[in-house]
């Protein structure tokens, strides 16, 4: 078979070296992929969000099945295109892609069918938004309604920052037509939660539970990441938790989009808070995250193209989807200044016999050498059979691994070992 992946982060290196676990796959294609996956697939120079570059290359390779894993693409209708071209693919449609890239859809469709999230108001005009904070309890959440490369939510202290972010978000169209509708809902507290979930429209099985530590400094302290760590399981994601979601949360979202018209087939990623008046979403994807997929997907001892496949042609229900006992814990290797600016073009050096579960996010192929690409560079993986060792193992591949300019967090995992 040639499978065809759609994005280049470490989240896709993962996927990739999963679905080669399946013995019939013979070619992976990433597009764009990075450098550092040029053992695990042939990266071909087409951004994911060229969807018809996308599309014209499948059709000419003979692409068998697409997974396409990133946010942009799934909202332009990368599944829906491929389809019409009778390229079966893993991810939803355009039309219940809706549910991440517009947050006044995902939080009116809670709204409507009754699953628990923040309460919240909807502004289109910045004035009335504005008024609205004159009165608003803090600290209290601003949220663009479109994809905003994650930086699109605010938690202000003060009605002021509040304000600011409504005037950058709506005045000064600092995230585009993203901020031309906002949010403006409750603060929540509790520790939070990912799940991640295979869907069909008709069954939906949550995968191992994740802990995404997306701030950038040691005692979560700094700007907010794409994520700098992840563990799995969740210790706070206890079996009555997950009763609860699997009741309140997850099966009426599946079936509220269905009811909508807008089934959902694919990845659904669930962003949780346990609150003390029970769990709550704080938000949704439509596709793993990242680097949340570098630890729930090693700790998957399924097929991956199997189950992905089963999930594209409506049978999941038919097919057993099992997780490792285990833990897992990722450290990303960032760039010394992520988020805001960094240097690219070190050398990066990996020690052959850790390759297996380091999966390369940005980095890229210079004179045959791989070379730092992007902010965050590597998320390195163990497995074991306690979170303790699990941790200890990332650790010690990550002191194993150089390239100049090189920034982790020393802590990833703390707060679940004291959970
Ligand atoms: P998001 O981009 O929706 O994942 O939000 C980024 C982060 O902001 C989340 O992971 C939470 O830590 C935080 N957050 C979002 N909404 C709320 C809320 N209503 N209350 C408290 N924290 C929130
Ligand atoms: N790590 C959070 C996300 O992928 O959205």
């Amino acid at each position: 078979m040639n499978i065809m992946v759609v994005g280049g982060g470490g989240r896709e290196h993962v996927i990739i070296k999963k679905l080669r676990e399946n013995p019939a796959v013979e070619m992976i294609y990433a597009l764009p992929g990075n450098g550092g996956m040029a053992g695990d697939a042939v990266c071909v120079p087409i951004g994911a969000t060229d969807i018809d570059g996308i599309v014209r290359f499948a059709s000419e390779h003979q692409i068998d099945y697409a997974v396409v894993a990133q946010d942009d693409p799934l909202a332009l209708g990368c599944v829906d295109r491929l389809a019409e071209i009778g390229i079966p693919g893993f991810g939803p449609s355009a039309d219940a892609a809706l549910i991440e890239s517009s947050k006044v859809f995902a939080k009116d469709l809670m709204k409507k069918y009754g699953i628990p999230t923040a309460r919240y108001e909807v502004f289109t005009d910045m004035d009335d938004a504005l008024r609205y904070l004159e009165e608003a309890p803090v600290p209290t959440v601003v949220k663009a309604d479109g994809l905003a490369l994650g930086k699109g939510v605010v938690i202000a202290q003060t009605r002021e920052e509040a304000k600011e972010a409504v005037r950058q978000m709506m005045g000064e169209h600092k995230f585009g037509a993203s901020g031309d509708q906002i949010v403006i809902e409750e603060f929540l507290t509790g520790p939070e939660v990912s799940v991640l979930s295979f869907t069909d429209g008709k069954t939906l099985v949550p995968m191992v539970s994740s802990m995404d530590h997306k701030r950038a400094g040691d005692g979560d302290t700094g700007l907010n990441t794409g994520g700098m760590g992840t563990v799995a399981p969740n210790p706070y994601y206890t079996e009555d938790v997950a009763e609860e979601c699997m009741r309140s949360i997850f099966l009426p979202t599946m079936e509220a989009m269905n009811k909508e018209g807008r089934t959902f087939k694919g990845c659904l990623y669930f962003g949780l808070m346990i609150t003390k008046d029970g769990p709550k979403v704080i938000e949704y994807n439509c596709r793993f995250g990242d680097p949340e997929a570098q630890v729930v997907l090693p700790l998957l001892k399924s097929d991956l193209l199997t189950v992905m496949q089963a999930v594209t042609e409506e049978r999941l229900a038919e097919v057993t989807v099992e997780f490792d006992s285990g833990h897992a814990c990722c450290v990303v290797m960032a760039s010394e200044g992520y988020p805001v600016s960094y240097e690219k073009g070190y050398e990066i050096t990996i020690p052959e016999e850790i390759t297996g579960m380091t999966y390369v996010a940005g980095a890229a192929l210079k004179d045959g050498k791989l070379v730092t690409n992007g902010g965050r560079v590597l998320g390195v993986t163990a497995t074991a059979k306690t979170l303790a060792e699990a941790i200890e193992g990332a650790y010690a591949k990550v002191e194993k691994i150089h390239f100049d300019n090189a920034f982790y967090r020393h802590d990833i995992g703390k707060r679940a070992m004291e959970a």
